[in-house]
């Protein structure tokens, strides 16, 4: 049986916490990443992280974002693996920026052939969910299998590892 890989996306710093501006010293996805880890040790992670980074200001972070969605970049990822075949489940995870999944992480997606693999989507919101994120991978990731997602609130992620240890199970 193939490995497992756990991909994704989080940015700490400013962020919007239950409508409040606030300085989290890690990424929520990131944390919920490292509970996936958890569960699964023999699961190998990558930080999908853009080489220019996005701004450590929500303010900041929220207008590149816009700009990058709205020109449908995909901006350049430090140290991407050349290949992901020895992997045949991907845990995907990353924030919801502005309705699915940052940039970035169809940079990543984009690389690979996805035919035979399964996905694990998995996302941490303010409230919006996958949006559309669900249907963005389903159109690049032609050929994956794509499980039933996890959503989980960005500031209640603590609060979400039991579901996800459910998750992983189903
Ligand atoms: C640029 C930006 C855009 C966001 N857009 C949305 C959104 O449209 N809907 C939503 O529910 N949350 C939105 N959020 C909140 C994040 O999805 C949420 O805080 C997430 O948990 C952040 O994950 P991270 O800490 O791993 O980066 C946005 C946050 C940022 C920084």
């Amino acid at each position: 049986m193939g490995k497992t890989l756990i991909a994704y996306f989080s940015k700490a710093g400013e962020n919007n916490v239950n409508g409040d501006i606030i300085n989290l010293p890690k990424g929520n996805t990131e944390i919920a990443a490292e509970y996936i880890k958890e569960f699964i040790p023999d699961a190998d992670m990558f930080k999908i992280d853009p080489v220019e980074p996005m701004p450590e200001s929500y303010e900041d972070c929220f207008a590149k974002a816009k700009v990058d969605q709205s020109a449908n970049m995909r901006p350049e990822i430090k140290n991407c693996p050349e290949s992901i075949d020895e992997y045949d489940t991907v845990y995907l995870g990353g924030p919801n920026y502005i309705e699915t999944y940052p940039m970035a992480m169809f940079t990543f997606l984009e690389k690979f052939n996805w035919e035979g693999k399964t996905i694990k989507p998995f996302i941490t919101h303010e409230g919006s969910s996958f949006g559309r994120a669900i249907d963005d991978i389903t159109e690049i990731c032609k050929g994956a299998e794509i499980k039933e997602g996890l959503s989980i609130h960005g500031a209640d992620v603590r609060g979400f590892k039991i579901y996800i240890k459910r998750w992983i199970r189903q």
